[in-house]
């Protein structure tokens, strides 16, 4: 498993992702931790099939005790199907994820993690010294979804939003926008069901000062491509998957 440090100052923000024995046939996945001193947040832990590949690599950056919670933005199995080994794994951690979910995610195996539901407003949690949002994000794609923002490291990490769909082993950042426009066209537009969603996303996160906005499929934004995404994004139609017949 591939890791990049995406911020370090009083804690740490770090990327996984690119796992060279990942199954073939099972989408890649970014996970992203916050190691904030004996508090860490890990965000959108993957699937059950890269459970022990994630757990060696976070704990290459914290101690177990100190992988005090785990952040779902959504019920999708690529963000945590891997719940129930976590469960055994961190039977004193917390898990974030929004409220409508709490009743299907518990099929994941949830015997020892307390639940923590996020409300449909979003909330603020405070690790050691970071202080993250959890900012709504509804139907892109997942009716109860929430992005993670971190106003002092400038992350967005936007879940299935800036999803890209490529080959093994891409590059972690997008260098050339326009090229990478064809591999994010159809996840946005079939994945994706709402407009009015969208466009209500867009005017949230356009107030805030992003450095990264870091999907959890395919490359992170860095600078200037933050805004041409959110420009980009704007004009696209999506809920393609709708039949009038
Ligand atoms: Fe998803
Ligand atoms: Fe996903």
């Amino acid at each position: 498993m591939k890791s990049t440090i995406l911020y370090e100052g009083r804690y740490q923000w770090i990327v996984f992702g690119r796992d060279p024995d990942k199954p073939d046939g099972i989408i890649d996945t970014n996970q992203y931790l916050v190691v904030d001193g004996k508090r860490s947040l890990l965000i959108d832990p993957g699937g059950i099939e890269i459970f022990s590949a994630m757990l060696a690599a976070v704990l290459r950056y914290t101690d177990i005790d100190h992988l005090t919670d785990l952040f779902a933005s959504h019920q999708d199995p690529d963000i945590i199907s891997s719940l129930g080994l976590w469960d055994q794994a961190l039977p004193h951690a917390k898990l974030y994820a929004p409220w409508i979910w709490e009743s299907f995610l518990r099929h994941f195996g949830l015997n020892h993690i307390e639940y923590h539901s996020i409300p449909d407003e979003g909330q603020v949690i405070r690790l050691e010294s970071a202080e993250l949002t959890f900012l709504p994000a509804h139907y892109l794609h997942s009716s109860g979804n929430f992005n993670v923002y971190d106003p002092v490291a400038k992350i967005l990490m936007s879940g299935d939003i800036g999803a890209a769909l490529e080959p093994d082993g891409a590059p972690m950042f997008v260098k050339d926008f326009d090229e990478h426009i064809p591999k994010m066209e159809l996840f946005h537009q079939r994945w994706m069901p709402s407009n009015r969603a969208k466009q209500a996303w867009i005017n949230r996160v356009r107030k805030l000062d992003i450095e990264y906005m870091a999907p959890q499929h395919g490359r992170i934004f860095s600078g200037e491509n933050v805004q041409r995404f959110l420009d980009w994004f704007e004009q696209l139609e999506v809920g393609t998957g709708i039949s009038e017949d």
